[in-house]
């Protein structure tokens, strides 16, 4: 693999990737087991009052899998902690439960500098997450000699290169943050992301804070370069028309759980679990409005991740719930002869269930 070449990243010398670009998916790479990630707020007597707990309990058990070479959905309403994952998953917050594999191997809760490397965030809003102070040539070139990508005398053909690789020309080097626009600085925070030569990308609500105009150059922006580079993507979206354009499978998260996830097609044709149901049952709303301060996916709040409900976590609000889901908390389970799809209800896979999943209409 040539030093020098950002592509360098998908290519058949690196054992870490996929040999051809969109290989299909093949085996675990990133892999999450009883994850979970709290965040202490308020005192106790505070919380003893309210007759909550301390710890707000923002991904809670969560178990997942990310295949190398796919591209995986993350949807779920505000609040249930799907950036609270991303940034465990790649090692911006270390969890205070369970466990992280990569490639089979136990991450440790102080991860390596290549193990950092491999697996890269493009955040929601593209302009708090560059500094303002550097020109992109200095903040790329200071991350390529940190890091070591590069031999110094390569940093600038390899920044150039970079930036083509995102849509942006050479010139882009000497500017700084402020001189682009929203689309065009979501593209350098891509191509940032890309220098360490990742192999996954995580990008949590890439374009949700962008013109409508420009969210699909970005999105093709990701699509291509997945293809380009074989990378692995976990895309956090609001939008659920992104997700079955650009997703091999679709992971439902509800109160820091995963409670569903199947192939995209199949959990679109076929959701078994009753909140699943909820949220493709709103996509015209969802689709409309794709922000964090869109309408609610479907009838009543979530509960306060410091008050999660015994049993079930989502028997609140489920059309379905019966005295049992008051006693049991449902486990991830695959479908009988299907273990691609898994769901977190006791009865997502009983003929009783069956009847009751009517497939909304795609938007
Ligand atoms: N740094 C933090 N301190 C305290 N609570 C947090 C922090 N970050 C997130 N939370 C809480 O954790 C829960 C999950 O948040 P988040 O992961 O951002 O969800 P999502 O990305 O799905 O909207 C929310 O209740 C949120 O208020
Ligand atoms: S376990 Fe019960 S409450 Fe939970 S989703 Fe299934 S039916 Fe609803
Ligand atoms: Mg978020």
């Amino acid at each position: 693999m040539s030093a020098g070449n950002p592509r360098g990243a998908g290519t058949a010398g690196d054992a870490q990737v996929p040999a051809q670009a969109g290989a299909p998916a093949a085996g675990a790479l990133l892999t999450a087991r009883d994850l979970a990630v709290f965040f202490p707020v308020g005192t106790q007597l505070m919380a003893r009052m309210r007759h909550t707990e301390r710890l707000l309990r923002a991904v809670d058990g969560v178990d997942l899998e990310v295949r190398r070479g796919e591209a995986l959905a993350l949807v779920g309403e505000s609040g249930s902690g799907k950036s609270t994952l991303a940034l465990a998953l790649a090692g911006l917050r270390p969890p205070d439960r369970g466990e992280i594999r990569y490639d089979g191997r136990v991450l440790p809760g102080r991860r390596s500098r290549d193990d950092r490397r491999r697996i890269q965030m493009v955040f929601q809003d593209p302009y708090s997450s560059l500094n303002p102070r550097l020109t992109v040539g200095g903040m790329l070139g200071e991350l390529l000699r940190v890091h070591h990508v590069v031999p110094r005398d390569e940093v600038r053909s390899f920044s150039a290169e970079l930036l083509r690789l995102v849509g942006l020309d050479e010139g882009a080097l000497s500017a700084y943050p402020r001189q682009f626009s929203g689309g065009q600085r979501q593209r350098v925070a891509i191509a940032r992301a890309l220098a360490l030569r990742p192999e996954v990308l995580v990008a949590d609500e890439p374009v949700s804070a962008l013109d409508v105009s420009v969210q699909a150059t970005i999105l093709n922006l990701l699509r291509d370069l997945r293809g380009e580079l074989g990378l692995t993507l976990l895309l956090i979206s609001h939008n659920l028309a992104v997700v079955r354009h650009l997703c091999d499978r679709v992971a439902v998260m509800y109160l820091g759980r995963i409670v569903e996830v199947a192939p995209t097609e199949q959990l679109f044709r076929d959701p078994r679990h009753p909140y699943t149901r909820g949220l493709l049952a709103a996509i015209p709303r969802l689709t409309e409005q794709a922000g964090e301060t869109g309408p609610p996916a479907m009838a009543g709040d979530p509960p306060s991740p410091l008050a999660i409900p015994a049993g079930c976590r989502f028997r609140t609000r489920c059309p379905m719930a019966q005295p049992r889901c008051e006693q049991e908390d449902p486990a991830l389970t695959a479908r009988p002869a299907d273990p691609g799809h898994l769901a977190a209800c006791h009865f997502a896979f009983t003929p009783a269930s069956a009847s009751a999943s009517a497939a909304p209409e795609q938007a």
